[in-house]
């Protein structure tokens, strides 16, 4: 139940996206997420590293992986962890997000976690207050936390991500996880694919470091493992798809499209899934092939990981007696 035994002077002070983050910061928070994981599946959960901090999750959005893996996280390390919701929050009486961010500031929290439907609303919150920001999600940008998780789950099951082939297939346009996910690629040097309706691509998509494809049989050719996603609807001012029965047939991951990349190959999806529009559904429950709960129990870890280094160093930077 000892305080954790490890240090490393992690060199940021706020995670807004994956490109803050150097190679051996990812290496040194795998090392944790793994130390973590283990622990998560023990019968003492509970530990010491975030003892006297106060987290507050500060969620904009709907989330049901994200938030509770956040708040689970920081409660197994002995943050005391409040929950503030759009819902219920004073932005719902026109409250400004600086005039909220200045307001839980004065509450001296040690740690924010924000998600929030427009880009950048996590670094305004972290230029705000100077309070410690992990950004949960924010627009179409970012969700590095998702980027850590889903790259750490995957190399868990198939080893070091250097030289594999991953493809990423679905709503590109609208998705903060393809471009954390593009960016963890990116830096451990994986070859990346992405697969779409040309709807459902970003104009500066040719600038990912990506190989592009439209037909997906083409694009599976020689996985090693394949990220689908969710069709933002939300985010989607007109109609970007046919209709989903088309899109499923065109661009749905099925068990017998799999049989165009390697044996081995496995099947991830971020949450919250659309079955039989984005993946088949029989599919997404082969735990043989199908990652997507090892990704949710790899969210809990992966969080407790970046909490406990951004803990430390929030720790560190207090005055005296605070
Ligand atoms: N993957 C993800 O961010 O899921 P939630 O929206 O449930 O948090």
């Amino acid at each position: 139940m000892g305080r954790a035994d490890f240090t490393y002077d992690f060199p940021h002070d706020r995670l807004i996206t994956v490109d803050d983050l150097n190679p051996l910061d990812i290496q040194i928070l795998f090392d944790r997420a793994e130390h973590w994981l283990a622990i998560n599946q023990s019968a003492d959960k509970k530990h010491d590293a975030l003892k006297g901090l106060t987290q507050i999750n500060l969620f904009f959005e709907p989330s049901t992986r994200t938030l509770g893996s956040f708040e689970l996280a920081g409660k197994r390390l002995g943050a005391d962890v409040v929950n503030f919701s759009a819902a219920n929050s004073s932005t719902k009486k026109g409250e400004t997000l600086a005039d909220t961010a200045r307001t839980l500031a004065a509450m001296h929290p040690d740690l924010i976690v924000v998600r929030h439907n427009a880009s950048g609303a996590a670094d305004f919150i972290h230029r705000e207050t100077g309070i410690a920001t992990i950004n949960a999600g924010d627009g179409m940008h970012s969700h590095p936390t998702q980027g850590l998780l889903d790259i750490f789950a995957l190399s868990q099951r198939i080893g070091d991500i250097g030289g594999k082939r991953v493809l990423i297939v679905g709503d590109i346009l609208h998705s903060r996880v393809a471009r954390s996910d593009v960016g963890m690629l990116n830096l451990l040097g994986a070859e990346i694919r992405l697969c779409a309706p040309p709807t459902l691509l970003p104009t500066d998509v040719d600038r990912w470091g990506a190989e592009i494809f439209h037909d997906l049989d083409d694009a599976l050719d020689g996985c090693d493992a394949v990220i689908t996603l969710r069709l933002q609807k939300e985010r989607m001012s007109g109609a970007l798809i046919p209709s989903s029965r088309e899109y499923f047939h065109f661009w749905g991951v099925t068990g017998r499209r799999l049989e165009f990349a390697n044996p081995d190959c496995v099947v991830m999806h971020p949450g919250p899934m659309n079955r039989n529009v984005e993946i088949e559904s029989t599919l997404a429950d082969d735990t043989d092939r199908s990652l997507i709960l090892d990704q949710v129990e790899a969210g809990v870890a992966i969080r407790m990981a970046v909490l406990e280094q951004l803990g430390q160093r929030a720790r560190k930077n207090a005055r005296p007696g605070q």
